[in-house]
């Protein structure tokens, strides 16, 4: 048994306007536009809970209240489908739990370290995960749960990375490597924030999974304003290197970048390829398509 504190709560940050979705999220939020049929934010509460998260913390704006709704009992929805003896399983995951969600609004969007930031007296003094529920992370185990597991072996700070080609690294936060520990765990030297192509450290770029100490949210506390004029999660964390141990954990599985409505596409078909009860149609209507 790790005598390390667990991590219990974990922080998704969905206060974010959804701009390059529009129209489609003029009046719902980017995170509850469906991934076949789940909305991308239960694609991130899924992965958090199979990790062990305990306490599920969103920290949202303005617009946003679909997504309270949709981990909340719909009363009527559930009354009138029992009455017509419909199975409720498939609402099963969209049940977080008397106490087990919280929800604290971003009232400006500063940037990722502000809303972070603005999520400190939720998370108190104890380590806590981050999910970037734009990035679909599809692994099994999960990509938290496979930082867990890392984590309970080195502790400190955690942060997924994954390889992309050169030509994508600026419009990402990026590590600079240092020793290797295991096949999957790296020490991180650096971390920049959306840097120039020449300038990256590496092609290995922070793919919105994390697991940090408290002592974060004082760093981000006067944390100045970074690339695109925002305060920068990844700003703080470079600043704690040093102080504090940093690993990356290369993750094991798929990746799909649903913040692009290219990604959000491959994301879409590759799960409907995958499932059993569509997968072969599915397969069938692509093939056709690309045959035309
Ligand atoms: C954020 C982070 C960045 C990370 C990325 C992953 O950027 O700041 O470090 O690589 O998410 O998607 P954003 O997508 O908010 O610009």
């Amino acid at each position: 048994m790790s005598s390390r504190k667990p991590i219990r709560k974990a922080v998704f940050p969905v206060a974010g306007l959804g701009t390059r979705f529009l129209p489609a999220t003029k009046a719902i939020p980017k995170e509850m536009l469906p991934i076949v049929d789940r909305p991308l934010i239960q694609y991130a509460v899924d992965e958090a809970r199979e990790a062990g998260i305990e306490q599920m913390i969103f920290v949202t704006g303005r617009g946003k209240s679909a997504i309270e709704d949709h981990f909340d009992i719909a009363f009527e929805l559930e009354k009138t489908m029992s009455d017509r003896g419909k199975s409720l399983d498939v609402l099963a995951p969209t049940r977080l739990g008397p106490g087990n969600c919280a929800y604290v609004r971003q009232q400006e969007p500063l940037g990722l370290g502000h809303a972070i930031w603005c999520a400190r007296g939720i998370v108190g003094d104890e380590p806590f995960a981050i999910l970037l529920p734009d990035e679909l992370m599809h692994g099994q185990p999960g990509c938290l749960a496979q930082m867990v597991a890392a984590y309970d072996e080195v502790g400190g700070n955690l942060i997924s990375v994954i390889e992309v080609l050169d030509e994508e690294v600026s419009s990402y936060g990026v590590i600079a490597p240092g020793a290797k520990i295991s096949q999957a765990l790296t020490e991180v030297t650096g971390l920049v924030e959306k840097p120039k192509r020449g300038d990256a450290p590496s092609n290995k770029i922070i793919s919105g999974r994390y697991i940090l100490q408290p002592e974060v949210m004082r760093t981000l506390e006067d944390q100045e304003k970074g690339a695109g004029g925002e305060i920068q999660l990844t700003d703080a964390m470079a600043r704690m290197i040093g102080e504090q141990p940093f690993h990356a954990v290369t993750f094991d599985g798929r990746r799909f970048d649903c913040g692009s409505k290219t990604g959000f596409v491959e994301a879409t078909l590759a799960l409907a390829l995958e499932r059993e009860d569509m997968g072969p149609e599915v397969r069938r209507i692509a093939e056709r398509l690309l045959a035309d």
